[in-house]
């Protein structure tokens, strides 16, 4: 039987390396893109033939394009194709910049949008998209008002999308963790906190004192979810936003 193929945005770290290392694991062909190309790269010598690496800023829309089109030729198609790549800042309504707040929408809302469309006429019935939103995509957050928007902005062209290709016999889902242990969180509450005028370790603790669970998410399981979410037992899923944020977000 011939390998599946995952095209994953954001692969060099964090939950998007994550999501690498489970599909290479689950045997399936693994397309990485991010800007990152030299952390890639290694993985692609590590993983020869199965694995392939490209530069990508998502918000380029021609660079998607020529990329999406050499995963296609390298690979015979897209099965799957994940938009993990995000970035995320907290800032005060009155000091976010115009550039600042198109470079947060590009990223994370046009970027899932160009790489979508490019890859749509290559992935097959059977086939799915994950977009990786938040749960600031189903509850609002004070002073990440782009971030927030971007997210939220992502579950509705998620479930748009979902109707709209389900005759297709093609999946959609959006994917909402909560904290998850990642390099992002990481520099997010350290900026915070040094705001804050107080140890990050306090503000880990008070963070958590929000989590039903009490702990951070790795990065694996957000992995683990998409992993499930590309068997066909779960091809009844779609449209769907789904929460992994330890308890977090009550829906
Ligand atoms: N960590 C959390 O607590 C959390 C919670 C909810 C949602 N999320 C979402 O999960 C996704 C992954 O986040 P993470 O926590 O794994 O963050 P991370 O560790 O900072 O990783 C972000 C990834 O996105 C890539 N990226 C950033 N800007 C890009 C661009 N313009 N073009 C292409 N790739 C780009 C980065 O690679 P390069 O720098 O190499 O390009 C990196 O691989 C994001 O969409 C984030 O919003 C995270």
């Amino acid at each position: 039987m011939s390998k599946k193929t995952v095209f994953v945005t954001g692969a060099s770290r964090g939950i998007g390396r994550a999501v690498v290392d489970r599909f290479l694991e689950d045997g399936w062909q693994v397309a990485m893109a991010a800007r990152s190309l030299d952390v890639l790269k290694e993985i692609e010598a590590a993983h020869p033939g199965v694995s392939k690496a490209w530069h990508l800023d998502v918000s380029d829309r021609a660079e998607v394009d020529k990329v999406v089109a050499e995963a296609v030729e390298a690979f015979g198609g897209l099965d799957l194709v994940i938009n993990n790549a995000g970035r995320g800042e907290r800032t005060p309504i009155d000091a976010i910049s115009d550039e600042d707040w198109h470079g947060m929408i590009s990223v994370n809302l046009d970027g899932p949008m160009f790489v979508t469309r490019a890859a749509l006429p290559h992935i097959p019935k059977g086939g799915q998209i994950i977009n990786v939103s938040s749960v600031l995509g189903k509850v609002g957050s004070a002073y990440s008002s782009a971030y927030c928007a971007s997210k939220f902005g992502l579950i509705g062209f998620t479930k748009a999308l979902a109707l709209e290709l389900a005759g297709r016999g093609i999946q959609v889902n959006a994917v909402c963790p909560g904290w998850v242990a990642t390099e992002m969180a990481e520099s997010g509450i350290v900026l915070e906190a040094e705001k804050l005028g107080i140890p990050t370790s306090t503000l880990r603790m008070k963070l958590m004192m929000d989590v039903p669970q009490r702990r951070f998410l790795e990065a694996e399981e957000i992995a683990h979810l998409m992993a499930y979410l590309a068997t066909p037992g779960a091809r009844g899923i779609t449209g769907q936003a789904i929460s992994i944020c330890g308890g977090l977000c009550p829906a």
